[in-house]
């Protein structure tokens, strides 16, 4: 079928809150490259958003899942556990930065991940409020959409969200949000709604991703691990998107130093296959009883699979070097987009977390969310996956594996710059 018959089956019956606005379909995918339904090949700086930091189909992980699938499928772990949980579970406890020993539960996909280690948190304290931040994403679950620092798209039409939700403010200096205000923001939330001795936790996204890709400064994130030590509260670091090398470090909070005390993870941890993790203290992950977390899928063999030899190849193929290198490379390209262009601003990136914005002048810094839409079609046109995000919808974010060739880079590159002097007239 072509890319125009599978639109059509589209529009008449996928949910229109569900159908996908490309009208290209994926036929094939090889590590920074897909080719769509009518052949045409597209370059991927989107990653699928930012699962596949090693790649479309990494050898080694395809090889993997397909030896799994001639052993076991599926047997719903708590009916009848497999060597891939244990394995993956004695590994992520071995490179997850939490306090002490570590110890996981497996899930599905990012929200489920988030909306457990919240159920782990209550378990753990007695307490049942969160705080997250501005610009957060966390999900699409109800409670995930409840944590999100932004409404629209997510829970525009979704009716009352839960009330255990608390909010503080994001540092953001470039929009105005200092760090000592983002601090006096968390105090103050403690002090106006959310009472520490109801407050299980505060979770955060060491590098905003949905929410701008701008990262947290060290002193900030030390300041929420003492004020959560003082009142008895949870850490809960959110590493969904900055995880598994995407910032030139295994897990963005080791840039820090600060240990959390739960982290949440997926994306580029089994690249590509649907699998979640919530690694944490022993002495937190285990305050549940006997079978209150998992669901029927939760850690699939196939994932397990997936995730242990996507790991095996992050540790083996130098991807953290290569994503510190890929990172500069892409900083030193923007910071000259930026000194040609009048609309480009704010250049920015931890490792390979890399993104600018776009500005109706670089002397206000007011956000262009229409210019950053318009870059974003017109790469399109030429051949280049590339995503927009951020609060007011103007940051341009870079999530290509983080293999990719450098042939395929610079014609990325070239893509974007040639791209940018068209809409600079
Ligand atoms: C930081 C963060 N947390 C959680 C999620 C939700 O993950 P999922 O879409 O797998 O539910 C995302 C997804 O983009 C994310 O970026």
């Amino acid at each position: 079928m072509n890319n125009e018959q599978l639109q059509a089956l589209k529009e008449k019956y996928v949910a229109a809150g569900a159908a996908s606005p490309n009208q290209q379909f994926a036929d094939y995918a090889r590590n920074a490259e897909v080719w769509d339904a009518d052949g045409r090949r597209m370059i991927d700086f989107a990653g699928g958003i930012g699962v596949l930091n090693l790649g479309h189909r990494h050898p080694k992980v395809v090889e993997a899942v397909k030896a799994q699938l001639d052993k076991v499928m599926h047997t719903c772990q708590t009916v009848m556990p497999y060597a891939g949980y244990v394995q993956l579970a004695e590994k992520l406890s071995n490179i997850v930065p939490v306090r002490g020993h570590g110890k996981v539960m497996l899930a599905n996909s990012g929200a489920e991940a988030l909306e457990n280690a919240v159920k782990i948190a209550r378990a753990a304290t007695g307490k049942s409020n969160v705080i997250c931040f501005d610009g957060g994403y966390h999900g699409r679950t109800l409670y995930t959409m409840a944590m999100n620092g932004k409404v629209a798209p997510y829970a525009t039409d979704f009716g009352p969200m839960p009330g255990t939700v608390f909010r503080a403010p994001y540092p953001v200096p470039y929009h105005g949000v200092s760090e000592d205000e983002a601090l006096r923001g968390l105090k103050m939330a403690l002090k106006t709604d959310a009472n520490p001795k109801d407050t299980a936790a505060v979770i955060i996204e060491p590098v905003l991703g949905e929410g701008g890709f701008y990262p947290a400064p060290t002193s900030f994130l030390k300041k929420i691990r003492e004020i959560c030590d003082e009142h008895g509260m949870l850490m809960i670091v959110d590493e969904v998107q900055s995880g598994f090398g995407r910032t030139g470090k295994l897990f963005a909070i080791q840039h820090s130093g600060v240990e959390p005390d739960m982290m949440t993870m997926a994306k580029s941890m089994a690249d590509g296959m649907p699998i979640s993790a919530v690694v944490g203290t022993d002495k937190v992950m285990d305050s549940s009883g006997p079978n209150s977390l998992g669901g029927t899928y939760t850690g699939s063999p196939t994932a397990c699979a997936a995730a242990l030899a996507a790991i095996q190849a992050l540790e083996e193929e130098d991807i953290l070097g290569k994503g510190q290198a890929l990172g500069e490379k892409l900083n030193k390209r923007f910071s000259q987009w930026q000194e040609q262009f009048a609309h480009v601003d704010n250049v920015r990136n931890l490792g390979p977390m890399a993104a600018f914005e776009m500005v109706k002048s670089t002397e206000s810094h007011e956000p262009d969310a229409e210019m950053a839409g318009a870059l974003v079609k017109k790469v399109k046109e030429k051949g280049l996956i590339l995503l927009s995000c951020g609060m007011y919808g103007n940051t341009i974010r870079f999530l290509m594996p983080i293999t990719i060739e450098d042939e395929v880079l610079e014609e990325g590159l070239g893509i974007i710059e040639e791209s940018l002097k068209e809409l600079h007239g």
